[in-house]
C-alpha cells in the first residue's frame, strides 16, 4: 500500500472517515428535519464522493454548472436542479438534457426571463416537461425575488401562462456565512425557512400550484430545527467542510476532510518562515476567513497526520510558493521542519481549493492512499 510519502506535492488529500462522518451528520441532520435531501455537488464535482450523499443512483442534486449537470447525468442521475438563475443561452443545452432522460429542473427570478424561460421551452418537444422554480429572496445575499413582492405572483402567472412547468419555490440564504454563533445561525435558519414558506403560500393562495418548496446552505440546514412546509433542503460544502465552516462554529476544525499536502522547500530563518511548495495555486486565492475572528491567512498548517501545527498559518502565498509562518504577533517557537518534510494544509474554502485539482487522493484511517478519485473543474 502507498503512503503519502511517494506523493509529488502539491496534492489534494481527502480523508475518507472525516468525509463519512460528516456525511452521516447531514444525513441524521435531514431525517429528523423530515424533509428530502438534495445534496449540492458544486464542491464534490466526483462521482464517487456523489455517490455517497444521493438518495439513490438517481439522485436528485443540485448542480451550479451545466459541466456538472452533463457529468452527473452520464453516470445515471436523473433528477437533477441546476441553481443559478438561467441564462438564455443556456437553455438549448437544458434541453438537451431534458431530452436525454434528465429530469431537469431551472430558476428564474424576473418576469422576462420567466417569459423567456416559457417561450423557449414551449417550442421544444422536451420542454413542457422541464421544471421551472422561482428563487426567492431571503436574506438580501444576491439573487431572487422578495417573497412579499407582487412580482413574485406576476413570475408566476408568466410561467403559467406561457405554458410552462411552474414546480415550485427556492432559496439559499448564503449570508449565513456572516452568521456568529448558533443563536444566530438558527434564526438565519428560521429567516429561510419562512420566507420561502410565506412565498409558497402567497401562490396557492393565487391558485398556483408549488409543489417544491426548497432551501438550503449548509449552516442553515445544520441549524434550523424545524423546516416545517419545506420539501426539500440542499447544502454541499458540509461534505468536506472547511475552515470557514469552523471558523463559524459549524463543524470542529478536525471535521475538515479536505487538505493539501506541500512539501518544505526552504527556510528564511530571520524572519520566520518555512517555505513550501503550495501557493495560491494549491490553495486558491480564497481568504474566506479574513474577515473571521480568527483569520487563517491561506490555510491552516498541520503535520502530516493532520493535527495542526500550534498557530502557524500559510501568512502568505505566491503562485507556487507559500510562506508558513506563526500567526501574526506571535514570537517564533524554534519550529523547524527540514527541507522535504511534507505537511498538511487545511483549506479556507473546500469548493475553491478543491477546484484547483484534477483528483483527490483518498487517505484511509492509517494515512495509507486508498484510492485516486478524479474530479473536474470548469463549465
Ligand atoms: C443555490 C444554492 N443552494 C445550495 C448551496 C449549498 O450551500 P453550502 O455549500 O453552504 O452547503 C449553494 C451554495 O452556494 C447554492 O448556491
Amino acid at each position: 500500500m502507498s503512503g503519502l510519502k511517494d506523493l509529488e506535492t502539491p496534492a489534494l488529500l481527502l480523508d475518507e472517515a472525516r468525509m463519512d462522518r460528516n456525511i452521516a451528520r447531514m444525513r441524521a441532520q435531514v431525517r429528523r428535519l423530515g424533509v428530502r435531501f438534495r445534496p449540492h455537488v458544486k464542491t464534490n464535482k466526483c462521482h464517487e464522493v456523489a455517490q455517497r450523499l444521493m438518495e439513490g443512483p438517481e439522485g436528485p442534486i443540485t448542480v451550479s454548472t451545466l459541466l456538472e449537470a452533463d457529468y452527473f447525468a452520464q453516470r445515471g442521475v436523473r433528477d437533477i436542479l441546476y441553481a443559478v438563475c438561467i441564462a438564455p443561452n443556456k437553455i438549448a443545452h437544458v434541453l438537451d438534457l431534458q431530452s436525454r432522460g434528465v429530469r431537469m429542473s431551472i430558476l428564474v427570478d424576473n418576469v422576462d426571463a420567466a417569459r423567456l424561460v416559457a417561450e423557449r421551452l414551449r417550442a421544444h418537444p422536451a420542454g413542457r416537461d422541464v421544471g421551472v422554480l422561482i428563487e426567492v429572496d431571503s436574506d438580501g445575499h444576491r439573487s431572487g425575488v422578495q417573497p412579499d413582492s407582487p412580482e413574485l405572483l406576476a413570475i408566476a402567472y408568466a410561467l403559467r401562462n406561457g405554458g410552462a412547468r411552474m414546480q415550485g419555490v427556492m432559496t439559499h440564504a448564503g449570508s449565513s456565512y456572516d452568521c456568529r454563533g448558533w443563536t444566530a445561525l438558527r434564526a438565519m435558519a428560521e429567516q429561510e425557512r419562512s420566507a420561502i414558506v410565506r412565498a409558497a403560500d402567497r401562490l396557492r393562495g393565487a391558485g398556483i400550484a408549488c409543489p417544491v418548496v426548497s432551501v438550503g446552505s449548509t449552516p442553515t440546514a445544520l441549524a434550523a430545527e424545524h423546516l416545517q412546509g419545506v420539501t426539500e433542503l440542499r447544502a454541499g460544502v458540509f461534505v468536506f467542510f472547511d475552515l470557514v465552516m469552523a471558523g463559524l462554529g459549524v463543524c470542529e476544525v478536525d471535521d475538515v476532510a479536505l487538505s493539501v499536502l506541500a512539501t518544505v522547500i526552504g527556510h528564511q530563518q530571520e524572519k520566520g518562515w518555512t517555505l513550501l511548495d503550495a501557493g495560491w495555486m494549491a490553495m486558491s486565492r480564497d481568504r474566506g476567513t479574513a474577515a473571521q475572528e480568527v483569520d487563517q491567512g491561506y490555510g491552516l498548517v498541520c503535520d502530516i497526520e493532520g493535527r495542526p501545527l500550534a498557530d502557524y498559518i500559510l501568512v502568505g502565498a505566491n503562485q507556487e510558493h507559500g510562506i508558513m509562518a506563526r500567526r501574526p504577533g506571535l514570537p517564533a517557537d524554534g519550529l523547524h521542519l527540514p527541507v522535504g518534510t511534507q505537511v498538511r494544509i487545511l483549506p479556507n474554502h473546500a469548493c475553491s481549493t478543491a477546484a484547483q485539482y484534477p483528483a483527490y487522493q483518498v487517505v484511509g484511517p492509517q494515512g495509507e492512499l486508498r484510492a485516486r478519485w478524479p474530479r473536474f473543474s470548469g463549465w
